[in-house]
């Protein structure tokens, strides 16, 4: 029986690959990927660069600020996402460019 304490998590896939099997859902995407070794770009951390822009292919993630000042209205309606201020809310799958240097609105290929 499980604990109606215990923590939640979900896993975290980044360009289909599992990265974190047991990600929390009270630690951003950024946060978990950077924990699991991965070089995932980004700069500020507070959602006003763009340089952690990534692609939501699947799962839900809960929004801590608006990221439409960073991301185009075309960009979040493909998908994109901030992943320092994203929280997913379950299994979710991302697509990343993780060798990305500039910004750009554009979703990773
Ligand atoms: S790291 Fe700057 S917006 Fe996420």
């Amino acid at each position: 029986m499980l604990s109606m304490f215990s923590a939640k998590a979900v896993s975290l896939t980044i360009n289909d690959t599992l990265v974190v099997e047991q990600a929390s859902v009270k630690q951003t995407v950024l946060a978990s990927a950077l924990a699991a070794d991965i070089v995932f770009p980004h700069y500020c951390q507070v959602g006003s660069c763009g340089a952690c822009r990534c692609q939501l292919v699947s799962g839900e993630v809960k929004q801590l600020t608006d990221s439409a000042y960073v991301l185009s209205a075309k960009a979040i309606a493909q998908g994109m996402i901030l992943a320092c201020q994203s929280v997913p809310k379950s299994a979710i799958n991302i697509k990343v460019n993780l060798r990305q240097r500039q910004l750009a609105d554009e979703p990773q290929e």
